[in-house]
């Protein structure tokens, strides 16, 4: 009771903010979670708090690569969601700034693990697994397999069936990259990428985009984040997914304030807010079935069970360094993406 009354105060604490706390009414936000939970946080926001919310949704390699070019004269003042990895090269860009929420304390210790990685630079705001979505009446119209691991993925009876997104746009990808690396070994991996790019029919730009894809019959199957399959499913589309059964990686979500915005106040105000179980748990109500990271928040009866998994030991720090960003990409680009079709 007392703990309740403890964050009940807090939470009071912050959002009561006067108004004089309030420099401006507005704040820019890029938002790279799906385009319904981005317009649903804004319409809480500007119903909670009075501040006017401009949004972009885009992909979280994009997201960084615009940070990145504004660095001179930034435009927005939140990068909310988008996979951590891209967070950690903002950070290490010196595209965003430190801040120490006072919701730290809320959430789970592999969101808080983010915080500390990033130099308090960003933090999780969601965990969700990397695998493998289909369309199920697709698959049994063409008298297919159920594909349960990587492996399954570079069959010749695939061919042209799967999607998959790019990594030069979409953090889903580069997670894609890197959990085979961990998994297979490098130029293990390479080759595998190589195989399968003959089973692929086109390489999205965002990440989601395989699993709507599947959902409407234009591919079969799709290389993504198991949340997005099951947002498919949960709009009455015949979707399955699959963790793969070598093991697979994941992201830690997150959110970042960016370096020089025009609304810092109103940055560290959304920043709060969005680390509560509150906010948090409004993502299921656009078809979001990521893990939240407040501990408060409630877990979406769809949430694919991460601890029903084999999860890698994903190593964030190296993943999500730009240099290595880059290197890894370049490879892929040169010894994948060139190659004809
Ligand atoms: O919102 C859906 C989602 O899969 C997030 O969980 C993830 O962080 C983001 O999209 C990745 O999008 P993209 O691959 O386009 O960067």
């Amino acid at each position: 009771m007392k703990r309740l009354m403890a964050s009940v105060c807090l939470a009071a604490a912050l959002f009561a903010a006067p108004a004089h706390a309030q420099a401006t009414k507005e704040l820019v936000v890029y938002c790279s979670v799906l385009n319904e939970w981005c317009t649903l946080m804004v319409q809480a926001f500007e119903k909670k708090t009075g501040v006017k919310v401009t949004m972009t949704q885009k992909g979280s390699g994009e997201t960084v690569t615009q940070l990145r070019a504004e660095a001179a004269n930034p435009r927005a003042d939140i990068f909310y969601g988008g996979v951590g990895d891209q967070h950690m090269e903002a950070a290490e860009a010196g595209v965003t700034v430190e801040y120490k929420s006072p919701m730290l304390a809320e959430l789970h210790p592999w969101a808080r693990r983010q915080a500390e990685q990033s130099g308090f630079k960003s933090v999780g705001i969601y965990a969700g697994a990397l695998g493998i979505i289909w369309n199920t009446e697709a698959l049994a119209k063409k008298k297919l397999a159920e594909p349960k691991c990587w492996s399954d993925l570079v069959k010749s009876e695939y061919k042209d069936e799967i999607q998959m997104s790019n990594p030069s746009s979409s953090g889903t990808a580069y997670v894609a990259l890197a959990t085979l690396i961990q998994v297979m070994g490098e130029d293990k991996a390479f080759d595998y990428l190589k195989k399968l790019h003959a089973n692929i029919n086109q390489y999205t730009r965002s990440g989601p985009a395989p699993a709507r894809n599947a959902a409407r019959g234009e591919t079969t199957m799709g290389v993504n984040f198991l949340h997005d399959g099951v947002a498919e499913a949960a709009g009455g589309f015949p979707i399955k997914v699959a963790a793969p059964c070598e093991g697979t990686g994941y992201e830690i979500g997150s959110m970042s304030i960016v370096k020089g915005g025009k609304n810092p106040e109103n940055a560290r105000l959304w920043y709060d807010w969005a680390l509560t179980a509150e906010a948090q748990n409004l993502a299921k109500g656009a078809k979001s079935f990521q893990t939240p990271s407040n501990m408060k928040a409630s877990a979406p009866e769809q949430m694919p069970k991460m601890e029903s998994m084999k999860l890698i030991d994903y190593d964030f720090q190296k993943y999500g360094s730009g240099a290595e960003r880059k290197r890894v990409i370049t490879r892929w680009e040169k010894d994948v993406g060139s190659l004809p079709k």
